[in-house]
């Protein structure tokens, strides 16, 4: 079979990046490989993002600019994939007469078909069709190969599409309803990641804490129970949890599973009760407080962050006033901020009271300013405590080459259980061989911080001896007692 080159542009969240590796999977069978090189590609997948109108210009553009690449290779195939897919479907081959398929959030599965049938015809394909529930959303069973990420830490998507229908939300609209994954399917999936090398899975979900909930298969915690049982892995995120859904059972696995990291993303979105009404959140100001504080009260090292979005329609200074003053109060460890942004299906587009771009670029810039003197503030703490990383590979300074001459050997980077970036080398000055690997165990000592990462030095390695338990973050390391270090 001859090889063929394909390239995958991944726009948005981290379910996209997660489908884009099953449709490299997919399309291995029929002869592709990965390029990083977009001129010298066969195929060319764009994999878009429609949350806001920003990520929705930025597919199109990137689609526009391959008229010029196909005039230069008219054999060249284009698909259109992802939300942006799904919401527009045949309109962009009419708008986009260069580009060959669009296939949508749920033909994920089907994608390997509709590249053949391209292939053989060379006619131009539309799959929007999203009836099938969780057919052909289950990832393609392809024995891992040399090709795959080799990155220790990898996604897991759990469940797709949401209930929840928040009024400013697309996702309802172009994932669809809520559907859980097989918990069987789950386990082994992740079983094989494993096998592979990957010490680290992030579950991927719209609302975790719904999941298998419509299916009656297990609960969310009890997932984590049996994942948490997989020998080998080290270390488990999940995201994202609807604050109105955060419940008892998943708030005790921070204690009863040492693999499960010290980190909530729990996004909040306004501090105003007026506001998260209107956006249909379910949930009060003072019952986030409450369970942000009851986090706090047990786990005082667990990390939380947030989304908020500001500019809803109808948000008046003192809406915004009530958000920064729940900043203040939550100080959280990481923020995620956006402009508010029309989306066509999402009710709030309807809504009158709509708020300038100046000010929202105002409001914007206030709040991210507000969340980086946190971040900074938290991170500061850290300085001379010793963290556990999972070491994930080089950093990015190491990567470009563009390290300053004062550091002593190769700079790694991974994350602390609380999911802090941390850079660090071995102190020791040797380039070739310091010891470390990706997916090693590693304890740093915090030398310095910024807003968004830290950075230290080895003090030893950590190998997870087989049943021991797991307790990764800081806070809770006392003297290591289950590790063994290693020469
Ligand atoms: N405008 C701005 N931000 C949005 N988000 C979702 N929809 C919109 C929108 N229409 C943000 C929310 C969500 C994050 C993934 O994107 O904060 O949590
Ligand atoms: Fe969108 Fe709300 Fe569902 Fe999140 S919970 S995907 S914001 S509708």
């Amino acid at each position: 079979m001859d090889t063929k080159l394909l390239y995958i542009d991944t726009i948005g969240c981290q379910m996209n990046v997660y489908d884009s590796e099953q449709f490299a999977k997919g399309l291995r069978p029929l002869g592709y490989t990965l390029t990083s090189s977009l001129d010298t590609a066969d195929l060319v997948i764009v994999n878009t993002c429609s949350i806001r109108e920003k990520a929705q210009q930025k597919a199109f553009s990137f689609l526009g600019r391959l008229a010029t690449l196909k005039r230069k290779n008219p054999d060249l195939i284009i698909g259109v994939g992802g939300c942006v897919a799904q919401q527009e479907g045949g309109r962009i081959l009419e708008r986009m007469p260069h580009l060959d398929f669009v296939f949508g959030t749920h033909a994920v599965g089907r994608l390997p078909k509709i590249v053949k049938e391209i292939e053989l015809k060379r006619q131009s394909f539309v799959d929007i069709d999203n009836s099938g529930g969780m057919d052909g959303l289950e990832p393609i069973a392809v024995m891992p190969s040399a090709e795959d990420n080799q990155s220790p830490i990898r996604f897991v998507t759990i469940m797709r599409g949401c209930d929840n229908h928040c009024t400013y939300c697309v996702v309802p609209h172009v994932r669809g309803r809520e559907v859980s994954r097989n918990p069987e399917n789950i386990l082994k999936e992740i079983r094989n990641l494993v096998k592979s090398g990957v010490r680290e899975i992030t579950l991927l979900g719209q609302n975790v804490n719904s999941f298998g909930k419509k299916e009656g298969s297990c609960s969310f915690p009890e997932l984590l129970f049996q994942i948490h049982d997989i020998e080998d892995l080290l270390r488990i995120r999940f995201t994202t949890s609807h604050p109105k859904d955060l419940s008892r059972n998943l708030i005790d696995a921070f204690s009863d599973l040492d693999k499960l990291c010290r980190h909530i993303h729990l996004p909040v979105q306004s501090g105003s009760n007026l506001i998260l009404r209107r956006m249909n959140r379910k949930y009060k100001r003072e019952e986030y407080l409450e369970k942000v504080d009851r986090l706090h009260s047990i786990y005082p090292d667990i990390a939380i962050s947030t989304d908020i979005i500001v500019g809803f329609p109808g948000e008046t200074p003192e809406d915004f006033d009530r958000t920064l003053d729940l900043i203040k109060q939550v100080e959280y460890d990481n923020l995620f901020a956006f402009k508010y942004s029309d989306r066509s299906h999402a009710p709030a587009t309807g809504y009158p009271g709509k708020v300038s771009e100046l000010v929202k670029k105002e409001r914007l810039e206030a709040v991210l300013d507000l969340g980086k003197k946190y971040a900074a503030k938290k991170n500061r703490t850290l300085i001379g405590s010793t963290e556990l990383i999972l070491v994930e590979g080089f950093s990015k300074k190491q990567r470009k080459s563009v390290l300053d001459r004062k550091i002593n050997g190769r700079q790694w980077s991974g994350r602390t259980s609380t999911n802090k970036i941390v850079n660090f080398t071995n102190g020791r000055g040797s380039e070739s061989n310091d010891g470390i690997s990706k997916g090693q165990m590693i304890r740093v000592q915090i030398d310095k911080a910024s807003v968004h990462s830290l950075s230290g030095t080895v003090k030893d390695s950590i190998s997870h001896a087989a049943g021991n338990p797991l307790r990764l973050s800081a806070g809770s390391l006392k003297g290591g007692e289950s590790y063994v270090a290693q020469s």
